[in-house]
């Protein structure tokens, strides 16, 4: 059925009367009126898509400006508060939005960095020029990430250097994290060597293993990972991976993927794995997609200026994620078999241009707007889709980077738009994914034909793909009786009105909603106002039957919990 438009007046109507039962003779096509709604959901409990990984809302914190030196790291002599000199309110917001994984050190700086010069007495770490042109303390080291997680509650997943140390050191980082200090070997009663590597973590304060299980096996080695073809970095994942003892643990190493949309590596990579499979270990590849603020007339995008088109266009590109994912999988599955590797898109968010920066020192930082938060909800609604295809996906980055959840300054502290959604999506978290349909007008992108902006792990591909971005877009998932659906209106100045109709379980015998919106897209929170943008309880309509009319407002982030009679 085509969407019908309403205008303004005629949605102050329905709005005010949906909660009411005359409303419902209105909406309900079960009753014989015709329906007057611009989208249908149809939601399908009984088709299972797979369960969705908690995994998929990880997170990612890198040496990077101001990411760990002052946003996670102040000191245990600051007067910030801080649990082991990691701050309070860093800990206590990845506790508020359960991050199941933290990655580090890196990104870039990772191929760079030796995981010794971490550890150890503060005082005699060394300061080493690192990559993003700092200098790095080494305050910040394996131990303190360690604790950073056990805080937090969350796993770890370390990425070891490939471009600039050798496959040794790889396997020695794995040793020094999960080799027991009692006997190595389960023939052997002697307990490990006063010089082996497990007894120097526990020297410097750590007897137990810390049994890290992920591991990237370098980072964007087409690019600051050392610039290798698909073909090179297969030989190097081998050499690095082949006879690496798990020391108990089971490994899952992830390789390193595509720069953003490039299937080819992909399809190379696996070809050139597939060639000699022996003794290959893999359990996910790596995928970064960014999407890159569109020019419009502020050059290569702006965090808080832009206008309708640069607005639509860089949700437009962001929905190019559901390719990306689909492509990338297709390529694992067609070239070597490889079916149970999954993808982890381990940094995806929107990357602006210079000009929000919380100062000079804290490259890669930038404000966080609706738009952002809309890009958050469309990308992990994508995930939800797909949870045969994604186990894990990280956030880049957490604090006071690229498409963070927090920014910090000093004492200074807000939660971003972003935050909100990764709450409001929690009910989702290891649940069944089911299929969602959604039929709405898409939205044509005012900027379709533009120049796609220049920029590693952007979208790169065929300007036909980002003509339109769907006009409604969301997803589903079950956990028992409990049904949670999200949805994300783009439209900046239409409340979209949709019948959502559950298919063949019964009734909806209860709903309750949260909506994230604001007046004005370019809303967002900073430490004057940290509270600008914040989510309220939705105004659902009443279900009738297995049948709801909902409003969602224009640019709007919504979480509708339907239970199930
Ligand atoms: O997240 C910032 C950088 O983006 C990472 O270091 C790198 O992996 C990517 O290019």
């Amino acid at each position: 059925m085509p969407p019908i438009a309403i205008d303004r007046r005629r949605f102050l109507q329905s709005s005010t009367l949906a909660a009411t039962g005359a409303a419902l003779a209105r909406y309900a096509p079960a009753q014989g009126a015709a329906a007057v709604v611009d989208a249908h959901i149809d939601l399908s409990p009984g088709e299972s898509l797979g369960t969705i990984a908690p995994e998929i809302y990880s997170h990612f914190i890198e040496q990077l400006g101001g990411v760990v030196y002052d946003g996670v790291w102040v000191g245990e002599r600051s007067k910030i508060p801080n649990r082991n000199g990691i701050r309070l309110d860093f800990l206590n917001t990845m506790k508020a939005v359960q991050a199941p994984v933290l990655r580090w050190p890196g990104g870039c700086f990772a191929d760079s960095y030796d995981w010794r010069d971490g550890i150890g007495p503060a005082a005699k770490r060394p300061n080493r020029a690192a990559f993003w042109d700092q200098q790095e303390p080494n305050r910040y080291g394996l131990h303190e990430f360690m604790e950073t997680c056990r805080a937090i509650g969350c796993q770890p997943y370390l990425a070891g250097d490939l471009r600039s140390l050798p496959a040794r050191d790889f396997y020695q980082f794995v040793e020094y994290c999960n080799a027991p200090s009692g006997p190595l070997a389960s023939n052997s009663a002697a307990p490990a060597a006063p010089d082996s590597l497990a007894s120097e973590r526990a020297a410097n304060g750590s007897p137990e293993p810390f049994g890290v299980q992920f591991w990237g096996v370098g980072n964007e080695s087409w690019g600051c990972g050392g610039n290798q073809t698909p073909e090179e970095y297969a030989g190097e994942f081998r050499r690095y991976t082949a006879w690496l003892p798990t020391y108990g643990t089971p490994l899952k190493l992830v390789a390193v993927g595509p720069n953003g949309d490039d299937v080819d590596w992909t399809r190379r990579l696996f070809q050139a794995l597939a060639a000699n499979p022996e003794k290959r270990r893999l359990w996910g590849l790596s995928v970064h997609y960014y999407t890159s603020g569109s020019p419009s007339q502020f050059a290569a995008g702006d965090a808080l200026r832009f206008d309708t088109g640069a607005y639509y266009d860089l949700l437009t590109r962001g929905s190019i994620m559901e390719r990306v994912i689909t492509d990338h999988f297709g390529a694992i599955q067609q070239y070597g078999g490889q079916n149970k590797v999954k993808l982890v898109v381990d940094e995806w968010g929107a990357w602006y241009g210079k000009g929000t920066e919380l100062g000079p020192t804290y490259n890669l930082s930038q404000q966080s707007t609706m738009r952002d938060a809309l890009l958050s909800g469309i990308t992990l609604d994508i995930f939800q889709r797909h949870p045969d295809k994604v186990a894990m996906a990280n956030v880049a980055q957490s604090i006071n980077c690229i498409h963070s959840l927090m920014l910090a300054q000093e004492d200074r502290f807000c939660v971003t738009p972003t935050f909100h959604v990764f709450q409001m999506y929690l009910p989702h978290r290891g649940a069944t994914g089911v299929r969602a349909d959604f039929t709405a007008q898409a939205i044509d992108n005012p900027m379709a034909g533009a120049p796609i902006p220049v920029g590693g792990n952007s979208y790169t591909g065929s300007l036909d793909a980002v003509k339109t971005l769907p006009g409604l877009s969301g997803s589903a998932s079950t956990r028992g009786k409990e049904l949670t659906l999200t949805v994300v209106n783009p439209h900046l100045d239409r409340p979209m009105t949709a019948e959502v109709t559950v298919r063949g379980s019964g009734s909806i015998a209860a709903v309750k909603g949260t909506v994230l919106t604001s007046q004005d897209v370019h809303d967002h929170n900073d430490f004057a106002h940290p509270n600008a943008v914040r989510p309220a309880p939705a105004t659902t309509g009443q279900p009738s039957g297995s049948r709801l009319v909902h409003t969602f407002p224009p640019a709007s982030v919504t979480t509708l919990q339907l239970t199930l009679a």
